[in-house]
């Protein structure tokens, strides 16, 4: 059997759980634990990434609004200002970068200042509209903590970090009512918007009802008044639970090139990916777009249990976007990478939660699953490297490769892409052994019984990216 793969990061060992929390569904409520702001986190920080995009301190989630505008990449996201850990008060954090790699702060882009927002401003997708303007939907919290969905685009066009943001006056746009029998606390996340070729914008937001996840279909001939499409873009057909975060858009079949997510034709299928807020995991079914009755149709049936997804460890509440920096057409995958460790040790540490390294993401040659793989960029990062030539590892052994040291490797997560992207599986990590050169090393294991044949092996340290 032959073994080739890459490894990004290594790192081992795990801690202890046990905490003081009710879990209210996917994200925790911490009742014992006072929300109090904090600027730094603690000094101790064997945890904190060097290469993984993360805040400077406090909770984030997901990755809201990605895009690409002149030149620059930004990424906005859920970040509390006040705590490490959840809160129904999140405001959207807001960094850029001219290589996906090193990361600039600003300001934070939305925050509550509107009745529409008030109680909090959660995620949303930018579009980028014709002329290159690009504007963001997003889902507020109301007074009567009702989920609805607000606009906003940036204050000064000509600013290339567009760090002022400024919110449409007549928000909410949408909101759940008697009429359209949303229920009010499912109803979230719109998408990224596609223009049909009938001039109309359509966007899906994340729903369910009676238990039955739903991407519901609103349109638009202007960005701003928005009807309910009669049926969803696609809805589960048994029990599934609230569906967040829905991205819908294009991809080439064979051909690894992304497109715009406006983008149809013959060599053109459609992929939508839910986030699942029961099991939390991020499914995602291909099939087709039909553009005249506004539905999808899987290749293979609805949502089940087997179904695919973009990563087996954790990866959640993820989002693309298209990526033509010249001379680049690809689609990138943003995810969130939460923490295993407990509310408590997110406390002490002063943070919670990393963005996985952005991914390239296209359709197998087969037509039935993504490929995934880090983008390019990331490899500048490379330093000392080593490469082990062809030898079997037989079955029950442990080979100690030397030659690398650890001290810049990123201490908490590892991300492991195999099959060339087939299937990805990310995880956290806290030693407390291995965290300095003298005591971190790099193993290969065979824990089969039978032999096996290592084609290749390259490894690197990596050196420390600016994030924020
Ligand atoms: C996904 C999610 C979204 C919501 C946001 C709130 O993790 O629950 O549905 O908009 O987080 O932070």
């Amino acid at each position: 059997m032959a073994l080739s793969c890459i490894w990004l990061m290594f790192f081992f060992s795990l801690f202890g759980h046990g905490v003081l929390e009710l879990i209210e569904a996917f994200h925790h409520v911490y009742l014992n634990v006072h929300q109090t702001a904090q600027y730094s986190t603690s000094g101790n920080q064997p945890y904190r990434t060097s290469y993984h995009f993360q805040p400077p301190n406090n909770w984030m989630n997901d990755p809201n609004g990605p895009m690409l505008r002149l030149g620059i990449y930004h990424l906005f996201y859920q970040y509390n200002p006040k705590a490490a850990v959840w809160g129904s008060n999140l405001i959207w954090g807001h960094s850029t970068s001219t290589d996906l790699v090193n990361w600039t702060p600003h300001d934070p882009a939305i925050y509550p200042s509107q009745q529409s927002d008030i109680n909090g401003c959660w995620s949303g997708s930018a579009t980028i509209l014709p002329g290159g303007h690009p504007v963001i939907l997003y889902t507020g919290i109301d007074p009567e903590n009702r989920q609805v969905q607000n606009l906003a685009a940036p204050k000064n066009f000509s600013d290339p970090f567009l760090r002022e943001w400024v919110k449409f006056k007549h928000n909410p746009l949408l909101t759940p009512n008697s009429k359209n029998k949303i229920n009010a606390t499912y109803f979230r996340d719109p998408s990224t918007a596609w223009l049909g070729s009938d001039g109309n914008w359509r966007v899906i937001i994340g729903s369910q009802k009676k238990e039955r996840g739903l991407a519901i279909l609103f349109k638009s001939n202007d960005f701003v008044h928005w009807e309910e499409a009669e049926k969803p873009l696609y809805s589960a057909n048994k029990d599934t639970g609230m569906w967040e975060c829905p991205d819908f858009y294009p991809v080439l079949f064979k051909s690894p090139l992304g497109i715009d997510t406006s983008s149809n034709g013959p060599d053109v299928r459609y992929v939508l990916k839910v986030s699942f807020f029961r099991t939390p995991h991020d499914y995602y079914m291909i099939g087709t777009y039909n553009p005249d009755k506004d539905i999808f149709i899987p290749d293979n049936g609805p949502f089940k249990d087997s179904s695919l997804r973009y990563d087996y460890g954790k990866f959640y509440a993820s989002k693309t976007f298209f990526d033509d920096k010249y001379p680049l057409h690809r689609r990138i995958l943003w995810g969130w990478v939460n923490e295993s460790s407990s509310a408590i040790d997110d406390i002490k540490k002063g943070w919670s939660g990393v963005q996985a390294i952005p991914r390239s993401i296209w359709l197998d040659k087969s037509g039935k699953q993504l490929l995934q793989w880090p983008i390019k960029e990331i490899e500048t990062l490379r330093g000392t490297q080593i490469e082990l030539p062809y030898q079997v590892l037989s079955g029950g052994s442990v080979l100690e490769v030397s030659g690398l040291t650890a001290a810049q490797i990123d201490h908490s997560i590892v991300e492991s892409f195999g099959a060339e992207g087939k299937a990805c599986i990310t995880a956290r990590v806290y030693p407390t052994l291995a965290i300095n050169d003298a005591e971190a090393h790099l193993y290969v294991f065979n824990n089969g019984t039978e032999n096996i044949g290592i084609t290749r092996l390259s490894a690197w340290s990596m050196k420390k990216a600016q994030i924020n």
